[in-house]
């Protein structure tokens, strides 16, 4: 019988990949979102990569109600949770919004699953929770300290889930990331074209294709080798393959013992804003415009982290390169 398995927004750009990777493995997956960041073209796209399609319903975890229906439909074996609106900058103009939608609508969800007995959980978790005082390469013992309002609802999430596993006997896994960058290798699946990208490639490549016409670059004056902010960027394939052995680690728990534990999930490699451009204009042969602003309020100069912990407990390391990336992604944007 096929385990199934309950994934919280999965028709965003990068989760949807999950669902096709945990499909690929071999899982059931039921697809649960509100369409707030996303639309039906990328349950086409999963469509047109599985040739059939997983269930979806199409709802708010912050109506209960409506959840409930789910649990009572299914007999879920685990959860992937990641619901949550994601962009740091955003959250600080619209603090309430991401609290309700990234805290409460979660806390209906870990309710339910108590309910239900449904206590497996793999959880999207944010090297934004990590303060920034740390110094590179961040790793797992890091101090946490979270400074926007995404941050905090991850840093909440995290903290919740470890006295769900304490007292209530979850089995939780937080994997920690960063910058994902996202297109299937069959260039079907992407980012919602219609908005304005707040992350760094999606803008890249909408300018690029000519949907906007040049990139601000935020910030030429942090202490980094050109001034620009430097990322962990990590291929989304990569990031979701570390998603199924979080869960063949938790599924491979037997009795009743409780498990609560943390993972960052990155490449290990810090590039810049202007090193990332230069590798967009090396991969597509194409300019990428840009100018130089000020900072953004809520970036931080610097993140990338060590890798090790999770390369020896689950097995995990990237294997797809920042140029395989961006391959990968103007693939699906020259089709556009
Ligand atoms: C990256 C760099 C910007 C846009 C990420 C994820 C988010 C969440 C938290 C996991 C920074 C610069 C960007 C632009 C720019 N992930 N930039 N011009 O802010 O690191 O947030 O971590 O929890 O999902 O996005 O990602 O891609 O916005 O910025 O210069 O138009 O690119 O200043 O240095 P960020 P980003």
């Amino acid at each position: 019988m096929k385990k199934i398995l309950l994934i919280t927004w999965g028709m965003g750009y990068i989760w949807s990949h999950a669902v096709v990777a945990f499909e690929q493995a071999g899982y059931r997956t039921v697809i649960v979102d509100n369409l707030y960041n996303s639309d039906l073209s990328t349950y086409e796209w999963i469509g047109n990569i599985l040739w059939y399609k997983p269930d979806f319903h199409e709802l708010d975890l912050r109506n209960k109600n409506e959840l409930e229906e789910i649990f009572k439909k299914y007999d879920f074996d685990w959860v992937l949770h990641f619901a949550g609106l994601k962009a740091p900058f955003e959250s600080q103009e619209k603090p309430v919004l991401y609290f309700q939608n990234n805290i409460s609508g979660s806390l209906n969800l870990f309710e339910l699953m108590n309910t239900y007995d449904v206590k497996n959980i793999v959880f999207s978790s944010s090297a934004s929770t990590y303060s920034t005082v740390n110094v590179p390469p961040i790793t797992e013992k890091c101090n946490q300290v979270p400074e926007t309002p995404y941050a905090t609802s991850k840093f909440v999430w995290e903290k919740i889930l470890e006295d769900l596993s304490k007292f209530s006997g979850f089995r939780s896994i937080n994997l920690r990331y960063f910058n994902p960058v996202w297109c299937h290798p069959s260039g079907h699946i992407w980012e919602y074209l219609d908005d304005i990208p707040n992350n760094l490639f999606p803008y890249i490549f909408q300018v690029l294709s000519g949907r906007l016409p040049s990139l601000k670059v935020f910030g030429s004056d942090y202490d980094t080798l050109d001034g620009t902010g430097v990322r962990d960027y990590i291929d989304v394939v990569d990031l979701v393959d570390a998603h199924v052995l979080a869960y063949k680690k938790l599924s491979g728990i037997t009795g009743n013992f409780w498990f609560n534990d943390s993972f960052n999930v990155w490449t290990g490699k810090g590039t810049s804003v202007l090193q990332a451009i230069d590798v967009v204009e090396t991969v597509v042969w194409k300019k990428v415009e840009y100018s130089m602003m000020d900072r953004r309020p809520g970036d931080i100069p610097v993140s990338y982290c060590n890798t090790n912990k999770i390369q020896i407990e689950l097995g995990w390391k990237s294997l797809t390169s920042l140029e395989q990336s961006i391959q990968n992604s103007w693939k699906f944007y020259n089709k556009q």
